[in-house]
């Protein structure tokens, strides 16, 4: 028997792109099997989704965090294992426009939280963690934990547009108010960025001159749910390589897709 890529889902909505992925999974069309899904937001619709198909769910309540955060004579207390001026240094989420004090409130923030979403993770040994509407950005804390043990980076995001077009919060609104006559979907790498990283697949589809922003987030999640599980089948049959694109002077990694094994 095949052996399945074990898959956690973080999700902070309705998680369409996670039933996408369960239902592939439950009818065999990819090698995978969820292992848990987690969410940011206690009111996540995914995590009704993911309960009735018995997947474990759990959450990190993210906003709760900042609160408490905030809360007067609070003293943060960080994960032990992390080095703020090193995470700060490495990461390319932050604009410069933010003031020291924002960012620190970011990256303190975030940290408490991804501690808590390693702790949560760690007991589900997943091999791919897949951001499926997850509205948060991952720092260089998490993504070096999680990414270990394996030669490709291990988690993956859903964005709504054709990157590196539009990345950001709202992909399909950007694309559509710019006036594109095309629209997309992308599944990449995470990495130190905002929606910069690999790019493992792409689909496009026509904005037609009467569509409402409606028409296009309905035409683009036809083509997310389809596009998602087909990345992570592509995972799961080891058919990703990184490797350096040629022509780009910022040694840029690239995703190659190698044939199908046979069988
Ligand atoms: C999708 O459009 C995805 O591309 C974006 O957030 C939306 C999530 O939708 N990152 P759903 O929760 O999967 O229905």
């Amino acid at each position: 028997m095949t052996q399945l890529l074990k898959v956690a889902a973080l999700v902070s909505g309705g998680g369409t792109n996670l039933q996408a992925i369960i239902d592939a999974a439950e009818s065999h069309s990819i090698a995978a099997q969820l292992v848990c899904a987690g969410s940011d937001n206690p009111q996540a619709g995914g995590l009704i989704r993911a309960q009735r198909h018995n997947i474990p769910t759990f959450i990190v309540d993210y906003s709760a965090i900042i609160r408490q955060y905030d809360a007067p004579n609070t003293v943060a207390v960080l994960p032990d294992d992390c080095n703020l001026t090193e995470i700060m240094a490495r990461e390319r989420l932050t604009p410069p426009t933010m003031s020291p004090g924002q960012r620190e409130r970011f990256f303190k923030t975030r940290l408490m939280a991804e501690a808590a979403l390693l702790k949560q993770l760690g007991a589900f040994g997943a091999d791919l963690l897949v951001l499926a509407g997850f509205m948060r950005v991952l720092t260089p804390y998490f993504i070096d934990r999680f990414n270990v043990g394996s030669q490709l980076p291990r988690i993956m995001n859903i964005h709504p547009a054709l990157l590196p077009s539009f990345s950001g919060v709202d992909g399909y609104g950007d694309t559509w108010r710019y006036g594109c006559k095309v629209g997309g979907c992308t599944v990449h790498f995470v990495d130190y960025g905002e929606d910069t990283g690999p790019i493992i697949g792409q689909r496009s589809f026509p904005i037609l001159p009467d569509d409402t922003l409606a028409d296009i987030k309905a035409r683009g999640l036809q083509q997310e749910w389809e596009l998602y599980p087909e990345c992570i089948q592509l995972y799961a049959r080891n058919q990703l390589t990184l490797v350096p694109s040629s022509g780009s002077a910022a040694s840029r990694m690239i995703v190659q897709i190698t044939a199908a094994p046979a069988g």
